[in-house]
């Protein structure tokens, strides 16, 4: 999966996707941090799909259970002749779920920063799907754009799984959720997946693997540091951390500095305690209640919440009702 959130992380002063200058700024802060964006590099996306097909990281698998079991009453949700849009589309492969479930959906509108994959995920689409219209835009899915013209008069349903929801902070997640509105427009429905308050273990060992898969995934953050921007990081002088913080009930994912150490990065020399920490992303975890309330309190109404037998996940169907 792709994903980009520029558009809604806090600013900093530098020019879109500059990497360089948004390393210099996050290691430059008291709490060192680095946008979670730039974990998405090929090396960082193939490790990303691993991630997914871990034991322990249970959100995909439930996700994609439960698409298919409520495959019927999402059907009733999307109704006919709908457009489906996605944000942030990148292999389509939970879409397939919705596509195969909603057979008499007119268009399927996937939005997603890297254009050569989407046009390639299009054409494998259509060749699957030959009667549906598959109309890819290239977009940053955080800003604004334009739905394509063919879609317009059609029935609108948005779709955001993954829990992605749950990677933006919570002003950031109310933010984007009144920008997929002002998208979609009113009437519209928005399905999305949400990651669910749960067991402290379950919820750790799920970013915190026992093959270090996620922690190779957090740790190439510092290789493609290296790679693309000449910096010189001991891979071996750091260690991945990730935990569950219950007072704002989020998964951190953390850079542990093994040693007191110096690190360059374009010639700018970045000091590190011992113990010190790159913050590189948070996973944001809900209740039925309070993903409820975040909807609401963004312009949605919610219509209809699935989850799975051990409330591990949920589906929420979403109403604009909004202007
Ligand atoms: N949004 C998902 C989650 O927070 C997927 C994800 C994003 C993820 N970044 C991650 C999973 C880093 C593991 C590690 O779970």
């Amino acid at each position: 999966m792709t994903m980009e959130l520029a558009g809604l992380e806090t600013p900093t002063p530098c020019a879109d996707d500059d990497f360089l200058c948004e390393v210099l700024h996050g290691l430059s802060l008291p709490q060192k941090s680095l946008p979670s964006r730039f974990f998405y590099d090929a090396v960082g996306s193939g490790l990303f799909e691993q991630i997914t097909e871990l034991p322990e990281y249970y959100p995909t698998r439930t996700e994609i259970g439960l698409l298919r079991s409520c495959a019927t009453d999402l059907r009733r949700s999307i109704g006919a002749s709908a457009v489906v849009v996605e944000f942030g589309s990148g292999s389509s492969t939970k879409t397939r779920k919705v596509l195969s479930t909603a057979a008499s959906l007119a268009a399927y509108v996937p939005v997603d920063i890297s254009a050569q994959f989407l046009q390639q995920q299009a054409a494998e689409l259509r060749c699957e799907y030959p009667k549906l219209a598959v109309l890819p835009v290239a977009a940053d899915f955080t800003r604004p754009f334009e739905l394509p013209d063919a879609v317009r008069i059609m029935p609108r349903v948005g779709f955001f799984p993954g829990s992605t929801i749950g990677n933006f902070e919570p002003h950031e997640a109310a933010a984007f959720l009144r920008h997929a509105g002002r998208i979609l427009g009113r009437g519209a429905t928005f399905i999305v997946g949400v990651d669910l308050i749960k067991d402290t273990q379950v919820l750790q060992k799920a970013y915190c693997d026992s093959q270090g898969v996620t922690a190779k995934f957090n740790l190439n953050l510092l290789a493609r540091i290296n790679r693309e921007l000449g910096g010189d990081f001991d891979l071996d002088g750091f260690s991945h951390k990730a935990f569950y913080n219950s007072v704002r009930q989020r998964i951190e994912m953390h850079l542990v500095s093994k040693r007191r150490q110096k690190v360059r990065v374009a010639g700018r020399a970045i000091e590190f305690r011992t113990g010190e920490t790159i913050h590189t992303e948070n996973s944001y975890k809900y209740t039925l209640e309070s993903f409820g309330a975040l909807a609401r309190g963004s312009g949605w109404t919610p219509a209809a919440v699935w989850t799975d037998a051990d409330a591990n996940f949920s589906i929420h169907a979403l109403v604009n009702e909004s202007a």
